[in-house]
């Protein structure tokens, strides 16, 4: 329950500090002025993730897979806006080859930069306007490796891929604007040799078999960050329904976790009602849950509408996914050091969802882990700020829900559900940050809670008192 969703994380050895990293590249956002987009959006944990000077309102994404040449033809088609005039402007991409880029059809220069796309556009978007970019590109997608030395972004399978973009892996399968930050509606129009099945987020709209080929259409209408994106690849068995308040439910699962998967599936609607009755109603018009078998991965991701799961889920792994899609995916995070934000409230909807179906209290779930000694590997790294190495470390989990736990305790359980939904309502499609999320408390609360959250989120070690 309390463990992060994954196997322990290899180290990397020769990580460049990211500071240095963004000086050299010219990363610093302050640092580009003028008429150019900035490389990244300013975040300190990843200094290149997405980019100054637009944002996306649209991607339409159509893409080909061959799982056994692992061969991918991807056309991405941008519908951005500028937040300011143009001459040049970034998109994140990791590998690949570009084949062609136009900006409002027109054909732009462009380079590539390590992860940074350079597209000089033959007339430069002016600010506030709105411009289209078509990129097509080709080849074999494969993941990166994060600070923490987990893989993330296109990770091929036996049967097809596993894609699961947190935090950087969106820009391994299509130009992105790569951060949170940034949030979009998306068309996925994804081709695979008949017997395989592509799975994406939001609703199916359309299946086709032709030539030996199956192309699904799924369509994303709600806002989503580019690394809860997934276009899922594999031999899939699929179930679909509506619930009885409208969600479309779409799951499609790999038949070697079948068996072990069923039981656990059946509850989805029942933990999103329950999620809909805790912290207000559920985000999307579509869910579901993608099972595949994918050691490489490791671990399972909330992927926007419809989690993808490494192997089958147990309860408390459903339960988790599930919450993330209020917290993490409708509320987004605004920079990864805030990263608690979703898996602490994640985590302690898992101790919620037990103590109010006849499991352990909350409280006991806490106390377990405060009576762990001082070194453990629990109090290792404050959850407020753990560093890009280690955004998925124990005490971001485990940690950040007693973090939420001693709120709960100096607010009172009226207040602190008071707390959650009006979180999850004012920043309903879109970000928040961890001082945001402290006013909102002590202005339902009436209390002052900066020394509580300082306590809990930023004092290095093991804090004195529960
Ligand atoms: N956010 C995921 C979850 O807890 C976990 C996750 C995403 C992860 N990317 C990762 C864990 C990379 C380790 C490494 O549901
Ligand atoms: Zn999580």
């Amino acid at each position: 329950m309390t463990h992060p969703r994954r196997r322990p994380a290899l180290r990397t050895t020769a990580a460049l500090p990211f500071a240095l990293a963004a000086l050299l590249t010219g990363a610093d956002p302050a640092l580009a002025a003028g008429p150019v987009g900035a490389s990244g959006v300013g975040d300190p944990y990843f200094p290149l993730a997405g980019n100054g000077g637009y944002y996306v309102d649209h991607y339409d994404l159509t893409l080909r897979y061959d799982p056994t040449s692992r061969h991918l033809d991807g056309r991405a088609v941008l519908t951005a806006r500028a937040t300011r005039r143009l001459t040049r402007f970034d998109l994140d991409l990791h590998g690949l080859k570009v084949t062609g880029l136009t900006v409002d059809r027109a054909p732009a220069a462009h380079r590539r930069d390590g992860q940074e796309l350079v597209v000089t556009p033959r007339r430069a978007p002016g600010a506030g306007e709105r411009f289209r970019v078509t990129v097509t590109y080709s080849g074999e997608p494969g993941p990166v490796t994060d600070p923490d030395g987990s893989l993330d972004g296109w990770i091929p399978t036996d049967d097809g891929a596993f894609v699961a973009g947190e935090p950087q892996g969106a820009m391994t399968w299509f130009p992105a604007n790569n951060h949170p930050k940034d949030k979009s509606s998306y068309d996925f129009t994804i081709t695979v040799p008949d017997g395989r099945t592509a799975v994406a987020n939001g609703v199916l709209l359309d299946r086709r078999t032709a030539h030996g080929r199956t192309t699904f259409h799924w369509r994303q209408t709600e806002p989503m960050a580019a690394c809860l994106a997934t276009a899922t690849i594999g031999k899939f068995q699929v179930e679909q329904y509506t619930t009885r308040s409208g969600i479309r439910v779409h799951n499609a699962v790999d038949p070697r976790e079948a068996t072990a998967a069923a039981p656990v599936l059946k509850k989805l609607p029942s933990v999103l009602e329950w999620g809909s009755g805790l912290f207000g109603r559920y985000p999307y018009r579509a869910a579901g849950a993608i099972v595949d078998r994918a050691p490489r991965a490791g671990y399972a991701l909330e992927t926007q509408t419809r989690p993808v799961y490494d192997h089958a889920p147990d309860l408390s792994t459903l339960v988790h996914e599930s919450a993330h899609q209020w917290f993490g995916d409708s509320v987004s995070l605004t920079s990864w050091k805030d990263i608690w934000l979703n898996e602490g409230f994640a985590t302690y909807a898992e101790w919620l969802y037990a103590e109010q179906h006849g499991g352990a209290r909350a409280q006991t779930a806490f106390d377990a882990l405060y009576a762990t000694p001082a070194d453990d590997a629990l109090w290792a790294v404050p959850p407020g700020d753990p560093g890009g190495a280690h955004l998925f470390d124990t005490p971001v989990y485990a940690r950040g829900a007693m973090t939420l736990h001693t709120l709960r305790t100096a607010v009172g359980d009226r207040a602190f559900f008071r707390v959650l939904r009006t979180w999850a309502a004012e920043h309903r499609h879109g970000n928040g940050t961890t001082d945001q999320f402290r006013r909102l408390a002590e202005r339902v609360s009436g209390k002052g809670l900066d020394a509580l959250f300082r306590t809990w989120l930023h004092l290095r070690g093991k804090p004195d008192t529960p």
